[in-house]
């Protein structure tokens, strides 16, 4: 088994930066990778599991369905997961593609470790490559002897380009293409449905998506040492359809006072921390994403209800 690790994850210094930015946004917000510590992986993985969130079991089954269709539509090639998170879906991929080198990123140290190791023991033949890094600032990939002069193949499932709306989405896959170097990219997104049952998959009844958002607060007293009361702020996740979004967000119980990296910041009662959200795209809205950002889809794959797709996105020029 051959695991290699790079690590290229934000300094102190950009967090507290970061911080700093999203306390005076209106309304409040930090990047969504902060969510993702190891508690933060380790939950994310649970909710993955609860009944109301079927995206990870639907986006696996068709993975398994299509492997070869989608295989020999990707080509040969390297190929370059973005946020492996638990390495749930990309296996039948790495089977039917047989490279000797795959490549992943992730914010979190833990979950790209696991995830490498993992994989490593069921791909033995494959280097795995793993850079612990933030992607939407990545500029380039570094240097390796086995992905020197070799077509990249991008692979982003589980909508997670859902957490960047509007400009910033078009951003993120202007920078995958010359990441990729214009090579193709597999992009797994959902489509907008019922608000109750989108609802429901974001605020499941165990309280594991609310356990998941008040861990970003346990994190953030423990980087930046922070005195924030989880208690006094709670869990709310909701439609907004003109956004075509789900918005999750911590709505703080009373007015209060916060204190993170020596900063002071004041909350009014219900004012809203969003966490993060989840832009559903339709087919259209994919479409021209995708146009937006210099690509075309030139396949789709989708379930049978048609909520959830892999599209096959290529240069647009
Ligand atoms: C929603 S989970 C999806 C995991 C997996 N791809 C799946 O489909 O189940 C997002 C994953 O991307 C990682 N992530 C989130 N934002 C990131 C960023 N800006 N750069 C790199 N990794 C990021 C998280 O650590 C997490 O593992």
């Amino acid at each position: 088994m051959n695991v290699e690790l790079l690590d290229l994850h934000p300094a102190q210094a950009d967090l507290e930066q970061l911080v700093r930015e999203g306390m005076t946004a209106t309304p409040r917000q930090l990047p969504a990778w902060l969510l993702y510590d190891s508690e933060g992986s380790r939950l994310f993985a649970s909710i993955c599991q609860q009944p109301e969130y079927s995206l990870t079991r639907t986006e696996i089954a068709l993975l398994n369905e299509q492997a070869s269709s989608i295989a020999a539509a990707l080509g040969s090639g390297v190929m370059v997961e973005f946020g492996i998170g638990n390495a749930r879906k990309v296996s039948p991929l790495l089977k039917a593609l047989r490279s000797d080198l795959f490549v992943a990123l992730d914010i979190s140290r833990s979950a790209l470790r696991d995830a490498l190791e993992g994989l490593g023991q069921s791909h033995p033949q494959t280097t795995m490559l793993g850079i612990c890094c933030d992607h939407s600032q990545l500029t380039d990939l570094p240097l390796h002897p086995l992905l020197d002069g070799r077509r990249r193949i991008g692979f982003f499932p589980g909508s997670s380009l859902g957490n960047f709306s509007g400009d910033s989405a078009v951003a993120l896959l202007q920078r995958f293409r010359r990441l990729l170097n214009n090579g193709p990219l597999l992009l797994g997104l959902d489509q907008p449905r019922c608000p109750t049952q989108l609802e429901a998959a974001y605020d499941d009844a165990a309280g594991v998506s609310a356990a998941f958002a008040r861990n970003l607060l346990t994190r953030l007293n423990r980087e930046l040492q922070g005195d924030i009361n989880p208690d006094r702020f709670h869990y709310r996740a909701r439609w907004q359809s003109s956004q075509s979004r789900i918005e999750m967000a911590l709505v703080s119980e009373r007015p209060q006072t916060i204190t993170l990296a020596g900063q002071r910041w004041q909350f009014d009662a219900d004012e809203a921390w969003i966490t993060e959200h989840s832009v559903k795209y339709s087919p259209a809205a994919a479409e021209e994403l995708a146009r937006r950002a210099g690509w075309r889809i030139q396949q789709r794959w989708h379930d049978d209800k048609d909520q959830v797709s892999l599209h096959l996105l290529l240069p647009a020029d």
